[in-house]
């Protein structure tokens, strides 16, 4: 019942570590060739040689997500070298939790930068590739890793927390700007999760979701039929982390 993505073309935002290695690593296990994009080369290195154990190899990009033209740059040349962008993982975020009168305004710029302003940026750059892919196909899919910091407010993360609702609002209207075509958009928010972006927020880590578990999720609407459409998927670790 689910459809076969092999070759199929993924790019996979913040592939360097985290949610996005394991995103990148199911759909590569699945037969998709992912591009990744990040910033940090070693990262994107290892990324690519656990790619590499399931699909030919994958391809790394650098752009900093906080400049368009570079992002911009990047998605055409995917585009180039495979000819197709079946589908899009917007993961990359940061995430740096204060309260409004204590935040450095830096920190408040940088996560609607990278986490709201980027994903809206990329998914317009790929989407007269996924429209393509709509039209040969049928179908193309964007998966957008938003947070439970999308679906209510959290004291000491009120910025965050309005980045993630910016992810909400754009996927949700996406959908219905371009559901005719057969784009699935899906908004995934996940409860804590363990990986580096949160290894100092006092968590209990052996309680967290693990990456992999939000990259399964990911796949399986990568993969789902092209009848219907999970538009928001809400994932919590069984047993509370915090
Ligand atoms: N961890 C959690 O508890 C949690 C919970 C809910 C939702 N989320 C969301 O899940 C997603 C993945 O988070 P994670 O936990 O895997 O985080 P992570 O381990 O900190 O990884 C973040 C990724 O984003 C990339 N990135 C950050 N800023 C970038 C920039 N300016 N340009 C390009 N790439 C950039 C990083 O790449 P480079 O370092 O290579 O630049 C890195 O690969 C995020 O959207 C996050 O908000 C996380």
């Amino acid at each position: 019942m689910l459809t076969d993505i092999t070759g199929q073309v993924a790019i996979v935002t913040g592939a360097s570590r985290g949610v996005g290695r394991a995103v990148a690593l199911r759909l590569s296990e699945l037969g998709a060739r992912v591009a990744l994009f990040g910033r940090n080369q070693a990262g994107l290195e290892r990324t690519a040689e656990l790619c590499a154990e399931h699909t030919p190899p994958a391809g790394i990009w650098t752009p900093e997500l906080g400049n368009r033209e570079e992002l911009e740059t990047a998605i055409h040349e995917v585009n180039e070298r495979w000819e197709r962008i079946d589908i899009l993982v917007n993961n990359a975020g940061v995430f740096y939790p204060d309260r409004v009168d204590s935040a450095d305004p830096f920190d408040i710029d940088r996560m609607l930068d990278v986490n709201l302003r980027a994903l809206i940026h990329a998914t317009r750059c790929c989407l007269p590739y996924l429209k393509e892919s709509c039209m040969a196909r049928g179908r193309a899919v964007l998966v957008n890793i938003a947070s439970n910091a999308g679906r209510f407010g959290i004291p000491g993360e009120a910025a965050y927390c309005a980045s993630k609702h910016g992810v909400m609002g754009f996927s949700e209207g996406l959908f219905r700007e371009e559901r005719e075509l057969g784009l699935k958009v899906c908004a995934i928010c996940p409860g804590w999760i363990a990986t580096e972006m949160v290894e100092e927020s006092g968590i209990d880590m052996d309680r967290a979701l693990r990456p992999a578990e939000v990259a399964e999720m990911t796949a399986l609407v990568a993969r789902w039929p092209d009848n219907s459409c999970p538009t928001e998927i809400r994932l919590y670790p069984q047993r509370d982390p915090a």
